[in-house]
């Protein structure tokens, strides 16, 4: 794989980064994760403006202009020959050479790294005709989840006690409601009507949430933004997620709750399909 680095486009083993960085020391970067389909990609303009504003809620430079992250994208894809793929950025707040919980000062270049994922099958994903098992664990991350920051142990830890059960995923629950998935947007379905948590401080902002939910109204599908608890959502007809990674996931059961007839549910299926066509 060719990969980028600061400025140099390289063959993945000979890629370096400092190890004062301070993403690698103190998860001090943000990311985003673009999807690329027919060796497209998928609403770069979208990630482009959340990356942005992660960047400048962290008070972290821009490493290049949305031109020059564009172009890197693109000659990634190109490169590394991705049909159907992801694209990983991840800039850092880099380092002045040493480990300090004091910011190094505003002139020090920010680390930029991008790699490709190449990922066939990821419109076809047999995964997306299975549906997903879920279950969910209390969310004790910090407060500030609309910054998209590398600090991911937790839903790592969140998905690793989800395959433990034998399941897929995990949903992040707090005060009693559902914040989000450990990586993707949670909604749920009842009589017709798409639930799904407002947009705030404690879950991301969802790119491919925005999209789906322009699609449903578009398809005239009623949308709701509220506040739900995980009871709710098991005693749902159809559940999914939302990610740029997988899309619109349906989600079959919710901690050992069957939704519906177990299989992925209408709304689900129809919203996935209007997604990867629009995209396409
Ligand atoms: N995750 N919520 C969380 C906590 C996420 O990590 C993500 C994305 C989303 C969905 O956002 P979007 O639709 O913009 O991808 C919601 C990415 C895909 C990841 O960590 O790989």
């Amino acid at each position: 794989r060719t990969v980028y680095v600061n400025g140099e486009y390289l063959p993945e083993t000979e890629a370096k980064v400092s190890i004062f960085d301070r993403g690698f020391l103190m998860a001090d970067a943000v990311y985003e994760v673009t999807s690329v389909l027919d060796g497209k990609l998928i609403d770069f303009e979208g990630h482009a403006v959340r990356l942005k504003r992660s960047l400048d809620e962290l008070d972290m430079a821009e490493p290049c202009t949305k031109e020059e992250l564009l172009d890197i994208h693109r000659k990634l894809v190109e490169l590394n020959g991705i049909d159907e793929g992801l694209v990983y950025l991840q800039v850092s707040r880099g380092s002045d050479g040493d480990r300090d919980f004091v910011f190094p000062s505003a002139d020090t270049p920010p680390t930029l790294v991008l790699f490709t994922q190449n990922k066939p099958g990821l419109a076809d994903n047999p995964a997306a005709k299975k549906g997903a098992k879920i279950i969910s664990i209390e969310d004790i991350r910090w407060g500030r989840r609309d910054i998209k920051t590398v600090q991911l142990l937790y839903p790592s830890i969140g998905k690793m006690m989800a395959k433990k059960a034998g399941c897929d995923d995990a949903w992040l629950v707090e005060d009693g409601f559902v914040t989000e998935g450990t990586s993707n947007n949670a909604y749920f379905v009842k009589a017709g009507k798409i639930v799904t948590r407002p947009l705030s401080n404690n879950i991301l902002h969802g790119i491919t949430r925005k999209a789906v939910m322009r699609l449903a109204k578009e398809a005239q599908m009623e949308v709701e933004e509220r506040l739900f608890t995980i009871d709710e959502a098991k005693a749902a007809d159809e559940a999914f997620t939302t990610s740029a990674s997988a899309f619109v996931m349906p989600v079959v059961e919710i901690d050992g709750v069957a939704l519906g007839d177990g299989t992925p549910g209408p709304i689900a299926r129809r919203l996935r399909e209007i997604y990867i066509d629009e995209a396409r």
